[in-house]
């Protein structure tokens, strides 16, 4: 099975999932390729669902695209599940996410559900996150104020770039990577997360960071992950 068909496969198992929750509740969506495949699978059902609140301008496109509301987070209370993939997840549900760069509106949306479901493939499981380079989120005016920041406790940091348009493939990219929010994305390597939660807070208190991409606080409730011989619950 090759890693479309696994995302295809957990996310048709969160669709499972979320369809055992009563009828009229609001959902949280997560952002990135797995999620794209949970939205196109819930779509058949989006009449079970009150609603919708979203963690990025891509899933909030593709929502109403399949027809479902879409509702501001200010207008919500509570959300029984946030649906949500990760870039890298360690035994206790700690995560690294942001790869996408929706980070900041993801733990946002995560603050305000009661279950954080987590949906991946196996690659994604981690003994210790650090493998993936940490997505930080900072205003633009502090990048260079965060990065030294990041410097000293060990990380080696690079601006996230935009991708290269198809007009310019032979160039070099020069433009940061905007967010949704208009925050740039610091990746930082060569940091072993051994206490996430430390980290998390450690990070957050830095001026000029709007989120740092270590979900601990926020961590996975449930997750379900795929390989090749079908979809299990780890959590
Ligand atoms: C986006 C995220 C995504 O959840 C994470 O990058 C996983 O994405 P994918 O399902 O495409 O592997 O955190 O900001």
């Amino acid at each position: 099975m090759n890693q479309d068909q696994l995302k295809q496969l957990v996310a048709q198992a969160a669709r499972d999932e979320v369809l055992q929750l009563p009828a009229g509740q609001v959902l949280g969506v997560g952002t990135g390729s797995t999620v794209n495949c949970f939205i196109d699978a819930i779509a058949p059902h989006k009449s079970h669902f009150a609603g919708t609140v979203s963690s990025s301008n891509a899933s909030t496109e593709r929502l109403l695209k399949h027809g479902f509301t879409v509702l501001d987070p200010n207008d919500v209370v509570q959300l029984p599940v946030y649906v949500d993939g990760a870039d890298e997840i360690d035994p206790q549900g700690n995560m690294i996410k942001g790869g996408g760069g929706a980070l900041t509106r993801e733990k946002i949306i995560a603050s305000i559900a009661n279950q954080f479901l987590c949906i991946c493939d196996a690659s994604k499981q981690v003994p210790i996150l650090g493998h993936f380079p940490l997505p930080v989120e900072v205003m633009p005016m502090a990048c260079a104020i965060v990065t030294r920041e990041m410097e000293k406790i060990g990380g080696k940091v690079t601006l996230r770039l935009q991708k290269n348009t198809r007009e310019d493939l032979n160039q070099t990219p020069s433009q940061p990577f905007i967010t949704d929010n208009g925050g740039w994305i610091l990746e930082v390597s060569g940091l072993s997360i051994t206490n996430p939660p430390a980290l998390e807070v450690q990070i957050n208190q830095i001026a000029g960071v709007l989120t740092v991409g270590i979900f601990a606080k926020e961590k996975a409730d449930v997750l379900l992950v795929s390989n090749s011989t079908g979809v299990e619950r780890i959590i």
